[in-house]
């Protein structure tokens, strides 16, 4: 009786283990997913009205008689178009850096162990032995608790990606977390994986760039413009003989 007690408790734990990152991997992926496809949409509508009116101009202007007022006209509405991109853009730029950012003051170790149970199962699958190292009595940070979390979690499921190939006991992903005078609290993700090759190491930071099939190359661009938002900065480390190490540091107030 009690042996069968135990073993449903098991499989429900590790259902819910599973379900929980699944739905890790959903939410990331649906909100990036969300934001790409809006940004195509809204992106897209001028760009096309803008390909329709220069080639409309182009045709006004290669009559036998040019008729210079269908062509201004064109053109105008060309300048509005590009314009109306222009906005599409500085508004996500705007939603990225300024969007709904909360201050709350926040416990390190709270931020990372419950994301890093989330991954437990994660881990497990991927056969990740993962090290963590925090400094003892680090201080409050004064920071967006969820955003954090988005960060880290893109750059543990990157490091988690990358491993994929590695020979099974050589996938080994390390946190660090430390306090630096002048930086305030610094993270460090470092993974065993294959590295960044160093003609690709200038566009890894740049959205939509991805080496993967199924990727967005969103994580990092959102990551630093989150970074970036708490007043620090995210970067890859230069070096190291194997693996890639990302850096980012969130300052402490004064
Ligand atoms: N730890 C890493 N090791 C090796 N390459 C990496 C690592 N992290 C990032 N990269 C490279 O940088 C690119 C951009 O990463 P980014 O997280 O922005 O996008 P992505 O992982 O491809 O897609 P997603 O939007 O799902 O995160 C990756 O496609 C990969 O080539
Ligand atoms: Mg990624």
């Amino acid at each position: 009786m009690i042996v069968e007690d135990i073993s449903s408790r098991k499989q429900a734990e590790s259902e819910l283990a599973a379900t929980q990152t699944e739905l890790v991997r959903v939410s990331r992926f649906t909100a990036m997913g969300e934001l790409a496809a809006s940004i195509a949409h809204e992106v897209n509508q001028p760009l096309s009205a803008i390909a329709t009116n220069s080639q409309a101009a182009l045709r006004w202007m290669s009559r036998d008689r040019p008729d210079l007022n269908e062509v201004a006209a064109a053109l105008n509405r060309v300048y509005r178009d590009a314009n109306l991109a222009g906005d599409v853009i500085a508004r996500i730029r705007n939603f990225l850096s300024r969007g709904g950012i909360k201050h709350e003051r926040i416990a390190v170790q709270h931020i990372l162990y419950d994301l890093l149970r989330m991954l437990h199962n994660l881990f497990q699958e991927s056969g990740v032995q993962v090290t963590v190292l925090v400094s003892p009595a680090l201080p409050n940070l004064n920071a967006d608790k969820v955003q954090l979390q988005q960060v880290l979690l893109n750059l543990l499921i990157n490091a988690v990606e990358a491993m994929r190939e590695q020979a099974p006991g050589q996938r080994l992903l390390s946190i660090t977390v430390t306090e630096q005078a002048t930086q305030g609290i610094v993270f460090t993700v470092c993974d065993s994986g294959p590295g960044i090759a160093p003609e690709m190491q200038p566009k890894i930071f740049d959205a939509l760039f991805s080496t993967k099939n199924d990727g967005l190359g969103m994580g990092l661009a959102i990551s630093r413009s989150i970074v970036e938002n708490h007043g620090g900065w995210l970067r890859l480390e230069p070096g190291g003989d194997t693996g890639a190490c990302f850096r980012f540091n969130i300052p402490l107030l004064p």
